[in-house]
């Protein structure tokens, strides 16, 4: 505890928060909540999304992402790991933004290029950062998080203006609670409906189920090899038909549907590859 009254030097913020604004990369769950408490705190918040999203208070979406890096005082990232958002933050963002602004990412660690934010932070471009996730991370309590890990490991623990947390974003007791209910709902849904919201490895789809109380309903999912032994069980059905997007692979479906005499009454088709 300091034992004299220091008034700027060991202040964190040594500004009103009032007057400053919060830029937010990736409108979504995280994004739109954290919009919320930023504008609590009297900030003005801006954010980037690649979807025209609805703005929580008074918040306002900007057009592009530069606009954002160039306006905000704080850029808070909160995109998924995409091949499109990895180094999203990189040298070129890192000049863009403001001379002594900060950058949180508790995103995903390959969202930033850690690299390049240590040399923006040692030049004094960058205030100070705060990270919660990195692109490689220790597998368990205990492990080291060293140069072995990433290269920079110590570069980067050894700046002054940085926070670094372990990946607890999402670690609450709440947070780890509801995290296991949407994954059980996630999969119930898959296996009663098909649906795939939310699947990273498979197309989304959200589909109009059938019910067993509509008359002479069943509803049957099918890998590609067992697709034509289905189809001689059962005579109404919902196919979910999963497959790769080669050539003649729809012609294969339709034909063993045209030899069971099944006639679909509604076909909904997405490609995966
Ligand atoms: N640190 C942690 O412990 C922790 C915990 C939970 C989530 N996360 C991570 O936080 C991130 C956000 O989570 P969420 O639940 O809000 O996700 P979300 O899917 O609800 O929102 C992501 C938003 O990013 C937008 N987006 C996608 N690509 C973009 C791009 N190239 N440019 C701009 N916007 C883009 C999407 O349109 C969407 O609105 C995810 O990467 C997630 O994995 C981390």
């Amino acid at each position: 505890m300091a034992r004299h009254w220091v008034i700027r030097s060991f202040i964190i913020f040594p500004y009103t928060l009032l007057t400053h604004f919060t830029g937010i990369i990736g409108y979504g769950h995280i994004g739109s909540q954290l919009s919320v408490l930023a504008e609590a705190m009297g900030m003005s918040v801006i954010y980037y999304d690649v979807v025209n999203l609805m703005a929580m208070g008074t918040a306002r979406q900007v057009p592009t992402l530069e606009e954002l890096l160039r306006r905000a005082d704080f850029v808070s990232c909160h995109v998924p790991e995409l091949p499109e958002t990895r180094n999203m933050i990189g040298q070129q963002q890192l000049e863009q933004m403001k001379d002594g602004s900060y950058l949180i990412n508790a995103s995903r660690g390959s969202v930033v290029d850690i690299p390049a934010l240590i040399h923006a932070m040692r030049s004094g471009k960058i205030a100070g950062a705060a990270l919660d996730v990195y692109p490689n991370e220790p597998t368990g309590n205990g492990d080291y998080f060293n140069d072995d890990l990433n290269a920079w490991s110590s570069d980067l623990r050894s700046l002054k203006n940085v926070i670094l947390t372990p990946h607890i974003g999402g670690s609450t007791e709440e947070a780890q609670r509801a995290i296991g209910i949407e994954v059980a709902q996630a999969l119930v849904r898959y296996v009663n409906e098909g649906t795939t919201l939310g699947a990273v490895n498979l197309p989304e789809v959200n589909l109009r189920s059938l019910t067993m109380d509509e008359p002479n309903c069943a509803r049957v999912r099918y890998s590609f090899n067992t697709l034509a032994l289905g189809l001689l069980l059962i005579i109404y059905l919902q196919v979910i038909f999963i497959h790769r997007n080669v050539p003649g692979v729809l012609r294969k479906g339709n034909n063993a549907q045209t030899q069971e005499d099944v006639h679909p009454v509604d076909i909904c088709s997405e490609r995966n590859t």
